[in-house]
């Protein structure tokens, strides 16, 4: 199951349920976790970072709090089963990263769960699963914002809290470098600050709207057109809470990068590159830079979870 970098996020006010209204521009990048759920005689959660992958795991937790842990209950608790399953999680998406790593690990195990223990998925072929990937979706939108779209993939465009989704047309595939930070950057915080930082200005946020130049750039596969078009309105808040990701986003600017932002609540800010050889280019010249714990390449869109 993919990571995901925001194209744009456009965060309106603050709502009584303390969330804020988003256009949230989703696309899925070649960046996978790889989530294992096996029947056990009790619900457990072991994470491991990938092999070859250098991220750090020690922040995720390994109880009921793991966000897959939670998918297994709610998935259980609608099918009428017990969550009794051993969940391994093999982790290449940076954690707390901006990316989305949690939630991508969350929609793997909604659909490795509904398979498992939904008897009809063994019948016979034509016969409609207990849990459709609406459903799934559905389910995914009260474990977390982000997770319904971990399960649909591709490039959507999610309203409400995020998690109202409608696929966005795209044509061809973009090339991402990402620069990851060290430490994580709590969601909550950065929302956090994105208001005060609105307070202190005295600027009332207006209702976001979709960027008609970014569905463009999306529908005709204009590289320079997207990376004009890049926008998160949570970047500025970021940058007041880990000042240290200016540097990051200039170097990759500097390096060529056709756009750069901070992925989501950050700290991993994301740039794209003209073509797949420019950014093997840039990830050179960005690791070499040093200004990142890691440099990863991926591209996209890519399908959401899948089981296999
Ligand atoms: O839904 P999720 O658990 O991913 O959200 C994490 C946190 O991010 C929320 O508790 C809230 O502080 C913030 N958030 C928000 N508005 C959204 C989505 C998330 O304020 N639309």
């Amino acid at each position: 199951m993919p990571a995901k970098v925001n194209l744009q996020l456009g965060v309106g006010p603050i709502r009584d349920d303390g969330y804020h209204d988003l256009v949230n521009v989703f696309h899925a990048v070649s960046l996978f976790d790889e989530v294992t759920v096996e029947p056990a005689p009790e619900l457990e959660v072991r994470v491991q970072a990938a092999p070859y992958s250098r991220v750090r795991v020690d922040g995720v937790p390994v109880d009921g709090d793991n966000l897959a842990a939670k998918a297994a209950g709610i998935v259980a608790a609608r099918l009428g089963v017990e969550p009794r399953v051993a969940i391994r999680i093999r982790k290449a998406i940076p954690v707390a990263g901006g990316m989305a790593g949690g939630s991508a690990d969350a929609a793997a195990t909604l659909i490795a769960c509904a398979r498992l223990w939904d008897d009809r998925s063994q019948a016979v072929a034509g016969d409609q699963p207990a849990l459709t990937r609406d459903d799934l979706m559905e389910l995914g939108a009260e474990l977390g914002s982000d997770v319904p779209f971990a399960v649909l993939g591709g490039t959507a465009v999610g309203v409400g809290r995020g998690e109202r989704l409608t696929p966005a047309l795209t044509r061809g595939t973009f090339h991402w470098v990402f620069a990851t930070a060290d430490g994580g950057l709590s969601t909550p915080a950065v929302y956090a600050e994105c208001d005060r930082i609105r307070a202190e200005m005295g600027e009332a946020a207006a209702p976001p709207r979709v960027s008609e130049g970014l569905m463009t750039a999306l529908a005709t596969g204009d590289v320079q057109g997207l990376g004009a078009a890049l926008t998160n309105d949570l970047q500025e808040a970021a940058l007041s809470l880990r000042p240290s990701l200016a540097e990051v986003l200039d170097t990759g600017l500097g390096f060529g990068a056709i756009g750069a932002l901070v992925s989501g609540s950050g700290p991993t800010c994301a740039f794209l590159a003209e073509t797949e050889a420019e950014a093997v280019e840039l990830a050179e010249s960005m690791d070499g830079a040093g200004v990142a714990e890691q440099v990863l390449r991926a591209h996209g869109p890519v399908p959401g979870a899948a089981a296999l």
